[in-house]
């Protein structure tokens, strides 16, 4: 059985990775410190004890049942986090505990930079001293908000930095390169879709929710590129990463669309969406990913459409409206994002 830990495996990939995990009949095992007080844990045991899909398991009474074991602890925790590998000897780490996100990070600069920097050094030291193969998630952000017109493969010079989301990414890049365990990075494009810990801010899911809400959408930049990728075939591509490790950098993402593109495939799904252009709101992002050197050598072949991720979330938005409100969901502050759904 292969053992294999999870930090910051109650988030939003984490918990969806942790789900497939087992039921590969691998034997995971989460680390979190539950920042949002989050229910997925919850979520989780409601999946295994009821075998009930995804979306059944969104609307349980969390008080009706236990948190899957799991270890709770801060990145930050040395002596915990090396209990945990002697005991455990794992095969993989995912490293994914982070404050994730651009307004949390530019709200906590310094917070959010020490838990990046010293957690990332932490795990780092210990999968090469403990032999374990480490797959960090990175993110695509790391190249900045229009870096070119073209395609932007990993070998890209990165230059400037100006969040500290993306600065701190970067840095633990850095770090996990020099202390040189055996590592997999991945600079993901924006995941997106349902989860166990949904993450109403990212663009298509708030996009959709908005658009579920209000009937209307509202965009600046249209012809500006976003990279997206659906959060069932991110997990796919762990799995593919779990059966084949090859050491290396790899962006991964699978669909690189202008925000017109997307607006109009969820106008497709509504029929009185109203739209209209704007100046100046949302994110001014301009990137398209190249994410063939890890389709090739992991021989990744991604299943799902832009279509495959709202689709799902609209089905759920008509069961459970409020769904996307929950403060567990949101990494930023309410104030942020009643904004961003003005
Ligand atoms: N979701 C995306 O679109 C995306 C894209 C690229 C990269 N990533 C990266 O993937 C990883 C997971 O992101 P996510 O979307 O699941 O975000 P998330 O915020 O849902 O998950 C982060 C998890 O880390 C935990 N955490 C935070 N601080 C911690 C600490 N000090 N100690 C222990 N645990 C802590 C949180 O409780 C949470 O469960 C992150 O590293 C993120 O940078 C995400």
């Amino acid at each position: 059985m292969t053992q294999i830990l999870i930090t910051g495996g109650a988030g939003y990939i984490g918990s969806m990775l942790y789900l497939r995990l087992k039921q590969l009949n691998h034997n995971p095992i989460i680390y979190d410190n539950l920042t949002y007080n989050q229910t997925s844990l919850e979520r989780i045991n409601a999946i295994l004890k009821n075998r009930i899909p995804i979306k059944d398991a969104l609307t349980i009474n969390p008080k009706d049942y236990e948190k899957i074991d799991y270890v709770h602890g801060d990145i930050r925790d040395k002596e915990k986090l090396e209990g945990l590998f002697k005991k455990y000897n794992f095969d993989f780490v995912f490293h994914f505990a982070d404050i994730v996100g651009y307004f949390p990070c530019e709200d906590q600069k310094d917070l959010s930079h020490e838990i990046s920097t010293k957690g990332t050094k932490i795990i780092a030291e210990l999968c090469k001293k403990h032999d374990s193969k480490l797959i960090y998630n990175s993110t695509s952000s790391i190249y900045g908000l229009s870096p070119t017109e073209n395609l932007i493969d990993e070998d890209f010079e990165i230059k400037e930095i100006k969040d500290q989301y993306s600065k701190n990414k970067f840095e633990s890049e850095q770090i996990i390169k020099e202390l040189n365990p055996d590592h997999v990075i991945l600079r993901p494009a924006t995941v997106s879709g349902l989860s166990l810990r949904m993450r109403p801010d990212l663009l298509p899911n708030h996009f959709t929710y908005r658009a579920w809400l209000k009937r209307n959408l509202a965009v600046s930049d249209p012809g500006h590129y976003r990279a997206f990728i659906e959060i069932n075939d991110m997990i796919d591509a762990y799995v593919l990463v779990l059966n084949n490790f090859k050491k290396g950098t790899y962006n991964l993402g699978s669909l690189n669309l202008t925000k017109l593109a997307v607006v109009n495939e969820i106008e497709k799904q509504f029929n009185n969406l109203k739209l209209s252009i704007v100046q100046n709101i949302g994110d001014k992002r301009n990137l398209k990913i190249d994410s063939s050197r890890f389709c090739k050598t992991f021989d990744f072949k991604p299943k799902r459409d832009f279509e495959d991720i709202i689709v799902p979330m609209i089905n759920f938005l008509e069961k459970e409206g409020d769904f996307f409100n929950k403060k567990e969901y949101l990494n930023m502050t309410r104030e942020q994002w009643k904004k961003l759904m003005e």
